[in-house]
């Protein structure tokens, strides 16, 4: 058990951290916890949260997802422990030049997301993306685009837990989630609530 996990109070561990998170939404702070948490959106200030967590989400090529963060059809979630960012999950619109795979579209956000090392498996992630689903779906987009490796196993579980299909791709696959009312949100256990 790692120590973040060890401080949560025991019937809180686990998958029941998550499930608290989302019973808390109303206040964003999970008062019961061993740490506060918060979640609340990106704005255009977070340059260098989103830098942070660009470099844990991808190593080889971080500015791809930081770079001129704010630019037009940015959005994201990040998650704020004790004040501080814990997580982040976002989204970016790439030109046709841009687009990593012939099957992306410039009308589809790609995402990236991460979670600090020492809050990983408690649902962040889990929570941050359905965050994400929820606001892409406010925004008006269709779906989301990411690309991973399948050898990330907690990426693979979270991004096929909330809709994600692999679109193509072997080893590193070009995945799609429908987020409109209807696709992919409809079948999260739980309805998210709006940032
Ligand atoms: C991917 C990442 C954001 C997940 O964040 P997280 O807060 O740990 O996610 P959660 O706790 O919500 O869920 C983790 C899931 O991974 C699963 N998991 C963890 N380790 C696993 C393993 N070795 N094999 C299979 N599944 C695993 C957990 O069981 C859980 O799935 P479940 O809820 O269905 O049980 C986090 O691991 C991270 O920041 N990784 C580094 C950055 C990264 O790889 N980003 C994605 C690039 S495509």
């Amino acid at each position: 058990m790692s120590r973040s996990e060890a401080d949560v109070p025991e019937g809180l561990r686990g998958r029941c951290v998550a499930e608290v998170l989302m019973s808390c939404r109303a206040t964003r702070s999970l008062a019961n916890f061993a740490h506060m948490v918060a979640f609340r959106a990106a704005t255009g200030d977070d340059r260098s949260v989103i830098e942070k967590f660009a470099g844990l989400a991808n190593p080889s090529d971080p500015g791809r997802y930081f770079e001129r963060w704010g630019r037009w059809g940015d959005f994201g979630v990040i998650a704020e422990t004790d004040g501080q960012p814990s997580g982040a999950a976002w989204a970016r619109l790439f030109s046709w030049n841009e687009l990593r795979d012939r099957r992306g579209s410039p009308e589809v956000p790609e995402i990236a997301i991460a979670v600090d090392p020492s809050f990983r498996g408690l649902g962040f992630g889990t929570l941050l993306l359905r965050e994400l689903m929820s606001a892409a779906d406010r925004l008006g987009y269709p779906a989301l685009d990411l690309s991973v490796n399948t050898a990330n196993h907690p990426a693979m579980a979270i991004y096929t837990k909330l809709g994600f299909k692999k679109v193509s791709g072997e080893t590193r696959l070009w995945m799609r989630a429908i987020v409109a009312k209807g696709g992919a949100l409809a079948s999260c256990s739980r309805p998210t609530g709006g940032l």
